[in-house]
C-alpha cells in the first residue's frame, strides 16, 4: 500500500450488525480518497472481528485484534498503526454519519484538528435518551471546570474527529475510560481546532456499551488528567 491520505480509526466491540453498512457508506463517500480503515476490535463475542477479517479482502481495512477492552486504549492502539498523516476517529454504531468524513476532511487542512460537535448551531443530539443528555450536560460541565483552556470548545467529548498526527506526536496518552478527545484536548500540541456541526443520530443496531464502570473511569480520567501529569 502507498501511503493513504486518511487513516480512518474505528474501534468495535460487538458491532456484526453495523459493520457492512459502515464500511460501505465509507467507502463510497471516500471514493475520491486513498484511506485506511483501521478496525480495532476487542475479541467481540458476536465475531466482528472474523467480520472484519472478511470486509478487508474486499476494503483497505487493517484488522487489529486484542484481548483486553477499552475503547480510548483502542483509538491509541490504531494510532500507533495508522499510516497517514491524517487520522480520523469514529464509532461503529452509524451514530456518527459517514457521510461527514469528507467535511472533516477538506476542515483540517487549515487547523490542527476538527471536531465533529454536537453542542453548537445546526448540531443535534437525537441519538442521545434524556439520561445521557443529563448526563452528558454534566460530563461537559466537569471538563470545563477542571480544563479552564478548553473551555471555549463546546464538545470536548466528542467520539468523532480528525486530527494531524503531529498533535499526538511523542505524547503518552494513556486512554482511560471512554473520552480520549479529551486527553488529546489537554495535553496535545495544536495551535487551532475547529467545530463543525452534525446530527448524532440513533444508534442503527446492536447496543450500547456504555456500563457504569465508565462513569467512574470518567471521574479517573479526569483527575489523573489534571493531578498526575
Ligand atoms: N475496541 C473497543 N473496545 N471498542 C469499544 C469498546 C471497547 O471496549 N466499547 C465500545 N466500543 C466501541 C463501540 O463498538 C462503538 O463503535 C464505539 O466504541 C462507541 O460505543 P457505544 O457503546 O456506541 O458508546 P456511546 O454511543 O455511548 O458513546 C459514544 O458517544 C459518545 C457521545 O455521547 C462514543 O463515541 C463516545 O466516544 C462519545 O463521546
Ligand atoms: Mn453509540
Amino acid at each position: 500500500m502507498t501511503k493513504p491520505k486518511l487513516s480512518l480509526i474505528i474501534p468495535t466491540y460487538n458491532e456484526r450488525e453495523n459493520l457492512p453498512e459502515l464500511v460501505r457508506r465509507i467507502h463510497t463517500s471516500l471514493k475520491e480518497i486513498e484511506y485506511q480503515l483501521i478496525i480495532v476490535d476487542d475479541n467481540s463475542p458476536d465475531e466482528t472481528g472474523i467480520l472484519a477479517e472478511k470486509l478487508a479482502k474486499k476494503y483497505p481495512i487493517m484488522v487489529i485484534h486484542r484481548k483486553k477492552r477499552g475503547l480510548a486504549s483502542a483509538i491509541v492502539d490504531g494510532f500507533r498503526n495508522a499510516k497517514s498523516e491524517l487520522l480520523c476517529v469514529m464509532d461503529a454504531d452509524l451514530q456518527h454519519p459517514p457521510e461527514k468524513i469528507i467535511d472533516l476532511l477538506k476542515k483540517v487542512k487549515n487547523v490542527d484538528l476538527v471536531i465533529a460537535s454536537r453542542y453548537i448551531n445546526r448540531s443535534s443530539v437525537k441519538g442521545l435518551n434524556l439520561w445521557r443528555r443529563i448526563t452528558s450536560e454534566i460530563a461537559k460541565a466537569l471538563a470545563q471546570a477542571f480544563f479552564p483552556s478548553i473551555r471555549r470548545i463546546k464538545d470536548p467529548l466528542s467520539g468523532f474527529f480528525i486530527l494531524k498526527k503531529n498533535v499526538i506526536n511523542k505524547i503518552e496518552l494513556k486512554a482511560i475510560g471512554y473520552k480520549i478527545l479529551l486527553e488529546i484536548l489537554v495535553k496535545g500540541r495544536y495551535k487551532n481546532v475547529v467545530e463543525i456541526p452534525y446530527i448524532f443520530g440513533k444508534r442503527k443496531m446492536g447496543k450500547n456499551k456504555l456500563s457504569f464502570v465508565e462513569y467512574l473511569n470518567y471521574l479517573k480520567c479526569l483527575f489523573i488528567l489534571k493531578f498526575n501529569r
